[in-house]
């Protein structure tokens, strides 16, 4: 008895993680709402307000949910802020998001990316600032979302952050979106030097989303050996739908992937570009493409059920090492942290 729970016991230090995170803001798929819809969803526990896409002159964009602003023009979006605040009291995350695809943003040096972490803190954060655009709601940390332009200013404005943090009785997170291509153009500074709590690595848009080429053992080779927080949590990000990016991928066939690297100590769960698509692709049991996601996540648990029914096939699996080529690598031990460098074609945008 005392030998089975000690069992279970150690079993559940595998039970894979099981979120969901969707960004929000940008609606890519038409009809977007109001943010506290989405929340109301309990398939729903991470929230990425997209996006801060201007600095460090601060300008915010959310489509068709904000369009009020201040004096300054900067926008002022009091019901993303009670939205926000409602979020939280149904236990989610609420991250703001900054960069994406378009918008014109960058630092020309370092000294401007710590400077902006005083500006995010005082418009977002718990400072203080006569133009908040969420007013006094306080987001739960900032993902850096930043797809283009120079790696300047970024390991210091999270640093920045970080002190800021450091000064709050409340928890504050950190994500960065990488494309999947490792390493990535924009962040790899940011993803080797800061100890980030989240990635939410875009598989899609890419010659590395889900199919042959899908390189998630790239990213939990990162998590075990480089990334500076061995317990960064990794996300599969993924389409909403067709309409959202290319490499939209149905979740029966996702949950083929699934299994493969759901096991692994860094796997989080799934982020999905972006709520409005996801909210529009729906099955014929009902359920959007994040309902569906979470079902994923929410079935018999693999890495439990192994780890307590057969301790040695799943030590065997975890330690066999595997030189994977792309065609081995879905049935290999490459997902656990180890891929041969030809399982990662170089990077091509
Ligand atoms: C948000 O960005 C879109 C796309 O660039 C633009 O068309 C729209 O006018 C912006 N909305 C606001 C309120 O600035
Ligand atoms: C991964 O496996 C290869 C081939 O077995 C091995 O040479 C390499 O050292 C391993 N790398 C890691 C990080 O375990």
């Amino acid at each position: 008895m005392l030998a089975k729970s000690l069992l279970l016991c150690m079993a559940s230090a595998f039970v894979a993680a099981s979120e969901v995170a969707v960004y929000w803001g940008q609606n890519s798929a038409g009809g977007q709402e109001r943010l506290s819809t989405y929340c109301d969803s309990t398939s729903v526990d991470i929230v990425l307000v997209s996006f801060i896409n201007g600095f460090p002159n601060l300008e915010v964009n959310f489509s068709n949910q904000c369009g009020a602003t201040f004096p300054s023009g900067l926008l002022h979006c009091p019901q993303i802020g009670e939205d926000i605040k409602y979020c939280q009291s149904k236990g989610k995350k609420v991250m703001i998001s900054m960069g994406g695809a378009s918008g014109s943003y960058g630092f020309s040096s370092e000294a401007e990316g710590s400077e902006f972490a005083t500006t995010l803190w005082n418009k977002f954060g718990g400072g203080s600032d006569a133009e908040r655009p969420f007013d006094d709601a306080v987001v739960d940390g900032f993902d850096f979302d930043i797809e283009h332009g120079a790696e300047t200013g970024y390991v210091a404005l999270a640093e920045g952050l970080k002190s800021y943090f450091a000064t709050a009785s409340k928890k504050y997170y950190l994500g960065a979106a990488p494309q999947c291509p490792y390493p990535d153009a924009t962040l790899n500074q940011l993803l080797t030097s800061v100890a980030l709590d989240y990635s939410f690595i875009q598989f899609y848009n890419n010659y590395c989303n889900l199919g042959p080429n899908f390189n998630w053992a790239s990213w939990a080779e990162y998590a075990a050996t480089v990334s500076p927080n061995k317990d960064i949590q990794l996300f599969l990000g993924l389409p909403g739908s067709e309409v959202s990016a290319s490499g939209y991928t149905p979740s029966a066939t996702v949950n083929k992937y699934l299994s493969d690297i759901q096991c692994g100590p860094n796997f989080g769960g799934f982020a999905i570009w972006d709520a409005s698509s996801a909210w529009s692709n729906v099955d014929s049991n009902g359920d959007n493409y994040a309902v569906q996601l979470k079902n994923l996540l929410n079935e018999a648990d693999p890495c439990t059920t192994s780890a307590s029914s057969s301790s040695s096939a799943t030590s065997t699996k975890l330690s066999t090492t595997t030189a994977a080529t792309t065609s081995d690598v879905l049935s290999s031990s490459a997902f656990y942290g180890n891929v041969s460098s030809s399982a990662v074609p170089s990077a091509s945008e």
